[in-house]
């Protein structure tokens, strides 16, 4: 748990109330937490889930662990502590546009669960719609795709603490969503995905 460092600061109410922004954009804020091993698919399934929605006039919000460690998380690496800080910053961000009432799409390898559960909590005291997808895909798979070429190098040694490597990734035990990314199509995990926002209130069915 990270401590309120700064004292005499208070939380400022506005006049327009986050059901009003909803209503503005005919959508629930929420959070979809995109969790799995690098190579899984969480960033494509969350750019594909993105276009889909888009299509359909619900505005959403990407953040993705390489974009956001280039900006606002540059000065974190790959430690425990390093990445629950990560975390931490990126639940309280996901937070701040599911308030704005956009769906939010986090796609981040988090491997740990207290690390995921403590963000859940964040929403929670807040009453804002956590929803986990495990993008599941199992290491060979992964591996096999290896898409930046990160498994190579860390077979051989050149990067250390590489998740499914060198340092351990803790799956989901009950995510709301769980997609098998080694064995069904990219529309299927969409359609999954919009099926579950459409049968709990976040968009309007069509
Ligand atoms: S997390 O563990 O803190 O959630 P995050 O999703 O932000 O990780 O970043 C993971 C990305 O950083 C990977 O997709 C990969 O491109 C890169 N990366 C570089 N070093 C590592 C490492 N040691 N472990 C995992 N990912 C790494």
């Amino acid at each position: 748990m990270t401590d309120q460092k700064a004292t005499n600061v208070h939380w400022h109410q506005g006049e327009v109330t986050r059901e009003d922004r909803n209503q503005l954009l005919g959508q629930k804020g929420a959070t979809l937490w995109f969790t799995g091993l690098s190579g899984s698919g969480k960033s494509t399934v969350a750019v594909a889930l993105e276009k889909a929605l888009f299509q359909r006039g619900k505005l959403t919000y990407r953040l993705d662990g390489d974009n956001v460690r280039l900006g606002i998380n540059k000065n974190l690496g790959f430690s425990a502590v390093d990445r629950a800080e990560n975390i931490r910053r990126i639940g309280e961000i996901a937070k701040l546009f599911v308030d704005s009432g956009v769906i939010a799409l986090s796609s981040f390898i988090s491997p740990y669960q207290a690390d995921r559960d403590r963000v859940r909590e964040l929403h929670a005291e807040s009453d804002y719609a956590f929803i986990e997808i495990f993008v599941d895909c199992s290491l060979a798979a992964a591996e096999a795709r290896d898409p930046k070429g990160l498994y190579k190098k860390a077979r051989a040694g050149e990067i250390k603490n590489f998740t499914g490597i060198d340092d351990p990734y803790e799956a989901p035990q009950a995510a709301e969503i769980h997609l098998h990314t080694d064995k069904m199509s990219l529309e299927e995990e969409v359609e999954l995905i919009i099926n579950y926002l459409e049968g709990n209130g976040f968009i309007a069915a069509l």
